[in-house]
């Protein structure tokens, strides 16, 4: 399984996230920037589809193994939302910082013990563009919707994601308690399990 594989998005964050918990993997992870792979729409309607949208193009463009996840917050109030439309429930050309302000707006009347949410994590690993059987790994980390920030870590919602077992934000850990602990990392750390059997 030597030689590179490309992570089908050029965050820089989850590069190092990646790079760190695959690392007892015998290949190298290369963003798909390095081979100037495009980004393409994610025009799916779940988490698992955007992510093998994601790896597959990534995968045709190269001619390599591909890796890309996709993540999103799920609010129970909310119905579900902003789900896959995280990154863009603003807009968008929407911020993380007008993301969260609209759904702490959206939750202003939510008391406390209905504000549950969760982020959703979902991996695939492509062995090429028409791989039938791309490993799948799921992580879901639960919490709740502060109302207001909290914390200066970390991207997106994380100031308003409350973690019961840390009495904090996750803006609040420390990025290696955070990566020991969410969505990403638990699905990370599946695929690692998988790709090693
Ligand atoms: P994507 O997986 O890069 O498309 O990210 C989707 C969006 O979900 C991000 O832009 C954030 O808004 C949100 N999100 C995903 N993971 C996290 C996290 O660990 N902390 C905070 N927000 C996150």
């Amino acid at each position: 399984m030597a030689g590179n594989t490309i992570l089908a998005s050029n965050n820089s964050g989850k590069l190092r996230e990646m790079q760190q918990i695959l690392s007892p993997l015998d290949f190298a992870i290369v963003p798909q920037g390095k081979y100037d792979v495009t980004e393409v729409d994610e025009t799916g309607l779940t988490f698992v589809e955007n992510a093998i949208l994601k790896a597959r193009h990534a995968a045709d463009a190269t001619g390599l193994p591909a890796i890309a996840d996709d993540s999103g917050l799920e609010v129970d109030a909310l119905h579900g939302a902003p789900g896959i439309y995280s990154a863009r429930y603003a807009g968008s050309d929407g911020t993380d910082q007008q993301n969260l302000e609209k759904l702490l707006q959206q939750l202003i009347d939510i008391p406390e013990d209905m504000r549950t949410a969760r982020f959703q994590c979902l991996i695939v690993y492509m062995r090429h563009a028409l791989d039938p059987t791309p490993v799948i790994c799921q992580g879901t980390w639960e919490g709740r919707i502060l109302t207001s920030p909290r914390g200066s870590h970390g991207f997106g919602y994380d100031p308003v994601f409350y973690v019961p077992g840390h009495d904090c934000s996750s803006a609040e850990l420390a990025p290696e308690t955070k990566n020991a602990l969410s969505h990403r990392g638990q699905a990370l750390k599946k695929l690692v399990l998988a790709l090693k059997s």
